[in-house]
């Protein structure tokens, strides 16, 4: 018979193919700390309550104490036998404290085993995840304070649309993040239960305390459905869907790096750490980090969709499919924490131009608006016909090849009779930021306030 797990029930041991198909040990042994608390808190509950007699209970307990050493110093052994880290832990045990190893397993699976260690991966993962994001928008309030008054152009559809201040696009990244902040702790409340003792499937005829695992384990209680527990990975799709959402907000920030630092834009300036030059072109500085972050964030997406069709047209309970789940987080999770890191790292290093952006935010007419609402303001006109007589103005200002602030006021006045010299104090660009203190606005007030309100938030 075959000395395996099942050997009393098989009298071949598995081809190699199958075992290689099967095994998961080359990826789940990053669960082993959460394997080896997880069977802690399982064997201390079986003393509790009777189940496992205080002697054997204590050489589970020093035993996995003994494996946890091990695998801290010397990286988890991967043999393929012994298929997943489940079994390769149970093996260790047996190895160090022999047959008594062999009552950890009462009353538990490696289903609800592989999903409770899963979870509390998972959870981990979540607040790493928020560690990091709060690391990125420090960055980002800090740039904000020293450009609080920066002006730039606006855009929609990429054309130059109305002047904001630097600290105002900076800060619109900060409320993206902070979305997915909410985002990654509701995931992590919602996934706070423990399916440890939901067995296989259906339960157990032992008299367990699920209570009692849960809360050692720091879960809010224990799940309420022995099916659920064992077939539900929404705890790792939700992690997924708020990584995806969050790599999605980096790419956008990348985007525009990649933007700013091209030479027509000339906004920023990389710094070597962030750049990489050319094995040809000896002239290149490449924003390469930003074009990676830009990348992942399509992997960590894939890395979601994955996981989505392997759980679609699964039946409850257990199927082995369901050992799929872990790469795509895994890779998800080392994308996004590097992503993160970078993105802060380059927030924090590079050099933002002024002069580029003031001069770009003078183009495109971008003070239309501010001479459309002087003229709703000052003349009591209403906004629709504003908007018409501002047209002719820009039209005016295009024949002439000239900025609408350099219009002579002659000309202006031939536009519209109700225009005077006072519309000159609104068609700067620096007179159009300072305007717009509506709550929420772009104006320098209203972004030091926005500052001060993200400090209090990160605890700075
Ligand atoms: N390695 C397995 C996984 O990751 C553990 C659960 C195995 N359960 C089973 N019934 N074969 O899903």
């Amino acid at each position: 018979p075959s000395q395996k797990t099942w050997g009393g029930r098989f009298s071949e041991a598995a081809s190699d193919l199958m075992q290689r198909i099967n095994a998961s040990i080359s990826f789940d042994k990053r669960l082993w700390r959460e394997d080896i608390a997880a069977s802690k808190a399982h064997a201390a509950m079986l003393r509790d309550q009777g189940i496992v007699g205080q002697a054997d209970a204590a050489a589970v307990l020093e035993g996995l104490d003994q494996i946890s050493r091990e695998f801290e110093r010397d990286g988890v052994p991967e043999r393929v036998e012994l298929e997943d880290i489940h079994m390769t832990v149970e093996h260790r045990l047996a190895e160090l404290i022999g047959p008594a190893a062999g009552r950890l397993h009462t009353a538990r699976s490696r289903n609800d085993q592989v999903a409770t260690d899963f979870r509390l991966w998972v959870r981990n993962a979540c607040d790493e995840a928020v560690g990091a994001i709060h690391g990125l928008q420090r960055a980002l309030v800090e740039r904000a304070e020293d450009h609080a008054d920066t002006v730039m152009p606006g855009f929609t559809h990429l054309q130059v649309a109305q002047p904001v201040t630097l600290g105002h696009h900076l800060l619109a990244y900060f409320e993206m993040l902070q979305r997915d902040v909410s985002r990654f702790s509701d995931a992590r409340t919602r996934m706070n239960e423990s399916p440890l003792g939901s067995a296989a499937l259906a339960g157990t005829s032992f008299p367990i305390d699920r209570h009692e695992v849960a809360d050692a384990l720091g879960f809010e209680r224990p799940t309420a459905n022995s099916l659920d527990s064992v077939s539900d990975r929404d705890f790792a799709l939700d992690y997924l869907t708020a990584a995806s959402q969050c790599s999605l907000h980096l790419s956008r920030l990348a985007e525009e790096l990649i933007i700013w630092t091209s030479q027509q834009f000339g906004f920023v300036k990389l710094p070597d750490a962030f750049s990489t030059g050319s094995s040809i072109m000896p002239q290149k500085r490449n924003p390469d980090a930003a074009e990676l972050v830009r990348g992942h964030s399509g992997r960590i997406l894939g890395c979601l969709t994955s996981l989505m069709v392997t759980m679609k047209g699964l039946p409850l309970a257990y199927s082995k499919d369901m050992q799929d789940d872990k790469e795509p987080v895994f890779e998800a999770r080392d994308l996004l924490a590097l992503s993160l890191e970078a993105l802060a790292g380059m927030i924090e290093t590079i050099e933002f131009v002024p002069q580029r952006m003031a001069d770009a935010a003078a183009l495109g007419f971008s003070t239309a608006t501010d001479l459309a609402d002087w003229l709703v303001r000052e003349a009591g006109v209403p906004f629709r016909e504003a908007h018409h007589i501002t047209g002719r103005a820009v039209k005016a200002a295009e024949d002439r090849g000239c900025d609408l602030a350099d219009l002579p006021l002659d000309a202006l006045k031939e536009i519209d009779a109700r225009i005077d010299e006072r519309v000159f104090d609104v068609l700067s660009v620096d007179a159009s930021v300072r305007s717009r203190t509506s709550y929420g606005g772009t104006a320098p007030e209203r972004v030091r306030e926005q500052v001060a309100a993200a400090k209090v938030d990160l605890g700075l």
